[in-house]
Formats: C-alpha cells, structure tokens, sequence
C-alpha cells in the first residue's frame, strides 16, 4: 500500500550538479569526471580487483576536493526550508555538503567518501575525513579498506527508505542530476501525482512526467524557489491562525 501524501513533507533528491558551484565536478558534463576517467577502472568491483591502487589513488583525491568544498548557495536553501517543513534529502553525492549547509536528515544512496569501509562481509565503516586509504590499510577483520562509496554493479544503499520518502512527500524537488543511473534514478517515479514537483538542472535528456522543468544554475533557481515555498508556508500558517468568521 502506498504511504499516505503528507503536505508539509519536502524530499530533496540531489545529484552532482547541485555540488558543481562549489567546485566539485559532476560526471557527464563536459568536464565530468567519466570523461577524463574510466568508470570502469574507477568505480566498479572489476576495476578495483585489477588496480585497487589506482582507485585508492583516484578517491583520495575525491576525498580531499569533497573535503575542502564548501556549500553553495542551493545547499544553503535547500537547508533553510526546514524552518517551514520536515525536509529529507536524498542525494547520489557523496561529498557531505547537505550535511555542512545545515540538512539535518540526509540519506546517502551511493555512500560517503569521508568514510572507509573493509572488503569482506562485514561491511564495517570508519570515519577517515579527508584522510587517504592506502594499500595494506586494514579493517579489523583484516579484509583491506576501501572507500564506502557504490560502484556500478553493487547495490545501491537505502532505496526502499528513500522510495517511501519520495512517494509521501507533498513536494518533491530533483537538483542537478541527470538521471542516467540506475536503479536511483526511477525514484522520481515514486512521487505522487498531487505532490508538487520540480526538476532543477542545466540538462536533462527527458525530464519526468508531472515535474516542472527549470533549465538553471542550482544556486539561481534553488533559493528563489525555496523563498517561494517558505514564503506560501508562512502565508497558510497565516491563514490558519485567523480567527474563524462569526
Ligand atoms: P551527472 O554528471 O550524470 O549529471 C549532473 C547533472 O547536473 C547534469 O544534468 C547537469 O546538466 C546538471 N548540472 C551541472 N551543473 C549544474 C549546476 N550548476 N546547477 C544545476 N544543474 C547542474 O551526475 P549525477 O546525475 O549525480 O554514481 O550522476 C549520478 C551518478 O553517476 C553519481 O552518483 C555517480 C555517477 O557515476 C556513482 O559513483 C555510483
């Protein structure tokens, strides 16, 4: 059964477009990182078992552009509606800008570089910042450490947590990602035909069906909407406190 629509619920999905302004590259632009890199080699269970130094080598340096980045003014926004809403943000990033603006609730679906994990079952995780992970660096289970990030082929992390989120909210804003990942990317389909929904990005090969497209800068089109929905917040509140006609 579907989860009842709550109004006052706002999802935030975002990708790498949202980070670009504060320097961070996306990976499909012109200057993406899978154009100078190979995904294949960089991020996939294949590439790592071939040349775990040179994917050690290529997230470390992820690690410290992620580190030193600092939020943009969409991150900023996106954080500042939660004085009118219960905000969830779900991000394919893995830098912890959402975290750094202010987001309180923050789902990471393909994981956070500021993390290690180990190799084997396990799965256990180490905060390490900006630290890099280098050969030989082991878990305690002894299995060797390797960036908590998703490659292509491993399973993506919270998808059913971030679908219920998605299919609950009243409105739904998509920033800066080009849908071309899967499974992440369906999760647009799991908003509701009545909730409010807004696809913010430069391009996009197909916009969703029922989203308003805004071709923009994150950091234009962000704030004005979320000063728009703050705004329409205040005013209902507003309205409610009035007191009823005799
Ligand atoms: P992409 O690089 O595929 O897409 C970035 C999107 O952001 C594009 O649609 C751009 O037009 C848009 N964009 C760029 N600059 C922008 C700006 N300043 N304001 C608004 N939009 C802007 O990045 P993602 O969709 O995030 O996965 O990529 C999805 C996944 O592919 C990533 O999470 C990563 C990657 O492989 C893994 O590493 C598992």
């Amino acid at each position: 059964m579907k989860p009842e629509v709550q109004p006052n619920k706002l999802v935030v999905f975002s990708g790498a477009g949202v980070s670009a302004e504060s320097g961070l590259p996306t990976f499909r632009d012109a200057n993406g990182l899978w154009n100078a890199a190979s995904w294949e080699r960089m991020s996939s269970p294949q590439g790592w078992k071939k040349d775990p130094k040179a994917v050690l080598d290529f997230y470390n340096a992820r690690r410290i552009e992620a580190w030193q980045a600092k939020p943009n003014a969409a991150h900023l926004a996106i954080a500042s509606l939660e004085a009118a809403f219960e905000v969830v943000v779900i991000t394919q990033n893995v830098d912890e800008l959402h975290e750094r603006a202010g987001s309180s609730k923050v789902v990471h679906v393909h994981g956070q570089i500021a993390y290690a994990r180990g190799t084997s079952h396990t799965r256990k995780r180490y905060r390490v910042d900006d630290a890099p992970i280098t050969l030989g660096q082991l878990c305690e289970d002894g299995s060797q450490l390797r960036p908590d990030v998703v490659w292509f082929g491993e399973d993506v992390e919270f998808l059913e947590e971030a679908k219920s989120h998605i299919a609950s909210a009243g409105k739904v804003l998509v920033v800066g990602t080009s849908l071309s990942v899967f499974p992440v990317a369906s999760l647009v389909k799991a908003a509701r035909g009545r909730a409010e929904k807004v696809l913010v990005s430069l391009d996009v090969s197909r916009p969703p069906y029922g989203y308003s497209f805004v071709r923009s800068k994150a950091t234009e089109a962000v704030p004005a909407l979320a000063a728009r929905w703050l705004a329409e917040a205040r005013q209902n509140s507003n309205e409610l406190r009035l007191p009823a006609e005799p």
